[in-house]
């Protein structure tokens, strides 16, 4: 019987459990049981500095406790399939940070363990939960013919916050066929010499630390694999410092990627119709002190600029601007996100229709099959062919 609220077992004690654990001691239906580390002394801290009930030494341990009913695996990329699959066989749910693992063979194998054990699994990557990205998936209907356009555009919802003319009735824009997709993630040098980034042992290197999301939104824009990819890198040593695609895919579509620890940060992408595209700067996470927002250039010139409905004239997280700093916007992203791992624990996948969770293993498998070919190319230094 599945346990109200899901008690999650922490798996490792870095930065991003910072942010994580709150996200899950704060979302409904979820709640922090244990946290692991390797170090006793180190999940003892991380355990009081978040008000856990249990600090345990080893993450084994963690996934033989009775009182741990999914894991957050929040371990270098290296460990993710290792402890993916001890945890399925320990009959845990999983929520696994990005990116998934360091093949495309790893994630089926971790995919195939979740299925098997009947136990479910998500990777953590917040933005395809944001409520925005459900506002670029109904515009991605608009890249069929007029007609199918017309059917998707009266499906639209009051997402619509417009600073041109229109009315505001329907979608007031189609894209159009898609023909460029570009995505450019990057943060200036900040990790230190001890970050797992910069270990290649450990699943380092830009390609996979920030190509998961420029590859990971080319794919959901696109729905499909590219034919062939060609990718040029700087290296820092063994690790990708900087890398730069091009992509072709069937139908005229080609896409381009840019990510780096070595240029100032960037988190946009364009998607290019032949009527209009799409334009985001924040994608991975709105930037902190303004709402989630995008833009759609028209063909014409005309600009249309969207903010989510819960996000128009909200303000800024009470408190979160003491002694005079910037406000910062609440981004619920990774709540939604647990939320939906909750629901398809705790509900199971409606009867008749395709699992939920299908769709979440597919965009995993075929992003990391993508960085797969993308490393492949770096290598051999040509371009590489997909299927
Ligand atoms: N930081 C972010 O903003 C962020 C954002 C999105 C996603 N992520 C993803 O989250 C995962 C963790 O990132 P992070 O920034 O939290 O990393 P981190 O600060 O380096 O923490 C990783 C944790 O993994 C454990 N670990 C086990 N074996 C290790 C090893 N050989 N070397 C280093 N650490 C080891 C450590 O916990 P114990 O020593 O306590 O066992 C360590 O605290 C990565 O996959 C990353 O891509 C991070």
């Amino acid at each position: 019987m599945t346990h109200s609220p899901v008690r999650f077992g922490v798996l490792g004690t870095g930065r991003i459990t910072r942010r994580l654990i709150a996200d899950l001691q704060s979302t409904p239906g979820a709640s922090v049981s244990a946290i692991a580390s390797r170090s006793g002394d180190r999940a003892k801290w991380s355990a009081d500095s978040h008000g856990i009930a249990a600090a345990v030494e080893g993450y084994a341990e963690l996934l033989a406790r009775d009182d741990v009913d999914a894991v957050y695996i929040a371990l270098p990329p290296s460990l993710h399939h290792e402890w993916t699959l001890a945890a399925c066989q320990a009959g845990k749910h999983v929520l696994c940070e990005k990116p998934v693992a360091l093949s495309a063979a790893q994630v089926s194998e971790m995919i195939a363990a979740a299925n098997g054990a009947d136990v479910r699994f998500l990777d953590a990557t917040a933005w395809l939960h944001h409520e925005r990205t459900d506002q670029f998936r109904q515009w991605l209907t608009t890249t069929g013919p007029q007609e199918d356009s017309a059917k998707a555009a009266a499906k639209k919802d009051e997402l619509f916050d417009d600073e041109s003319e229109s009315d505001g009735e329907a979608i007031p824009f189609r894209l159009g066929p898609l023909r460029h997709l570009s995505a450019s993630v990057s943060f200036p040098n900040p990790f230190l010499d001890g970050d797992h980034r910069l270990h290649a042992s450990l699943g380092g290197g830009a390609l996979l630390d920030l190509g998961w999301y420029s590859a990971g939104l080319i794919r959901f824009a696109s729905g499909v694999l590219p034919k062939e990819v060609y990718a040029q890198a700087v290296m820092r040593g063994e690790i990708v410092a900087r890398v730069s695609a091009t992509m072709i895919f069937d139908d005229e579509l080609t896409a381009t990627l840019s990510c780096g620890f070595d240029t100032s940060t960037r988190k946009w992408f364009e998607i290019a119709g032949t009527d209009a595209s799409i334009v985001c700067d924040d994608f991975t996470r709105p930037w902190a002190e303004k709402p989630a927002r995008s833009w759609v250039h028209e063909a014409s010139g005309k600009v249309h600029s969207f903010v989510p409905p819960s996000e128009v004239n909200v303000p800024a997280e009470p408190n979160s601007a003491p002694e005079g700093g910037v406000p910062v916007h609440r981004c619920l992203q990774e709540r939604v996100m647990i939320g939906t791992l909750i629901r398809w624990i705790c509900e199971g996948a409606p009867s008749g229709q395709p699992a939920p969770w299908n769709a979440f293993h597919e965009q995993a498998l075929h992003t990391q099959t993508m960085l797969d070919a993308l490393d492949e190319s770096i290598r051999c230094k040509q371009p590489v062919s997909l299927g």
